[in-house]
């Protein structure tokens, strides 16, 4: 099952569960559309060719959904969503779940866990910020789409003598914003983690201009603290770049673009490794853990210990300080 936002590299994770769990002797179902698909017994089964060609397919073929079973909300017609999917999970007689999903999706793995069901997770999202493990698939291709992006910048703001600032997703966590940053040689970026002055960033932007750097690339994530209500991050960035500094401002959001289409090698790599493990647990019967990888290494870790945590970009991480090193501007 995939649940919560999707990214590149499900389908390849699908697809190694599914052909290593075959490898045991296994059978394997695919739950639609995430924990309603568990709702309403909404499934399909996954034989070798519903597994075949799925590697660098984008998107996930099971469909996905942000359903939180055990999030009461107006308007629900399921009394008690949790007991419903256990007796689900029974009547479909499911050794064990496989979720595929970022921090909400392992929360609810782990409550489910909780309740007695078999339950493994596997770490997805383009935010990498699933605590427990160093790295998620899709992150990587996100970071390609991203760092492409700000290349793309470069040029045409050159042209133009002007201020790009492009925002990047990532919820609460700037890792994309990071690497992507650094990656594409921004000059300043912003991330959630870290405090920033409006009026420092402008100071460097005009300081820039005084060197005869005729134009700048700002890299902001969208979670950044102190922005307008309503606002997008990077709308209201570049408004007061713009207000302060005088230098002709635009704004880019790639958006939805940085979770579409295939994955990246290495993501492919990772995803495959993340599925193939997760079958592996299941024959151990190592339930109730969540798929992880340390130092390229796999593991597993309790999924009691991850959900409903956040791994956020420390502030003293190396590419910060290395960054640093090279005169990027982090907003202090
Ligand atoms: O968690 C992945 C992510 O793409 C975030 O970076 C972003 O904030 C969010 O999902 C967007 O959510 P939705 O798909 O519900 O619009």
């Amino acid at each position: 099952m995939s649940s919560g936002g999707d990214c590149p590299g499900i389908n390849a994770t699908i697809r190694g569960v599914g052909k290593a769990a075959m490898t045991y002797g296994m059978e394997v179902l695919g739950i639609l559309e995430g924990f309603h698909g568990l709702m309403y017994n909404d499934y399909i089964e996954l034989d070798d060719r519903k597994l075949s060609g799925l590697l660098t397919l984008g998107g996930t073929i099971l469909g996905t959904s942000r359903e939180k079973p055990f999030k009461k909300k107006e308007g629900d017609v399921i009394a008690d969503k949790p007991q419903l999917i256990k007796q689900n999970v029974a009547k479909m007689r499911l050794d064990c779940l496989v979720c595929i999903g970022g921090n909400g999706t392992q929360k609810t793995a782990s409550q489910l866990s909780e309740i007695g069901l078999n339950v493994i997770g596997i770490p997805k999202t383009i935010d990498n910020d699933v605590w427990g493990t160093d790295v998620t698939f899709g992150f990587d291709t996100a970071v390609n789409i991203a760092t492409d992006a700000i290349d793309r910048l470069h040029s045409t703001a050159n042209s133009h003598k002007r201020v790009m600032v492009i925002e990047l997703m990532g919820h609460n966590a700037g890792w994309l914003t990071l690497y992507a940053g650094v990656a594409g040689g921004g000059d300043v970026i912003l991330i959630p983690e870290l405090d920033y002055s409006i009026e420092r960033v402008n100071e460097v932007l005009i300081e820039r201009c005084r060197k005869g750097k005729p134009y700048s690339i700002v890299v902001i994530a969208e979670g950044i603290k102190s922005k307008k209500d309503g606002v997008r991050a990077g709308a209201y960035i570049a408004e007061q770049i713009e207000k302060g500094t005088n230098i002709e401002t635009r704004v880019t959001v790639p958006g939805y673009m940085l979770r579409g289409g295939s994955p990246s090698p290495v993501d492919r790599i990772l995803a495959t490794r993340m599925g193939t493990y997760a079958a592996q647990l299941i024959h151990d019967h190592q339930f109730g853990t969540m798929v992880a990888i340390h130092n390229n290494e796999m593991s597993s870790v309790p999924l009691k210990e991850t959900g409903g945590k956040t791994r956020l970009v420390p502030p003293d991480h190396f590419l910060i300080k290395k960054a640093k090193r090279i005169g990027i501007f982090f907003g202090q």
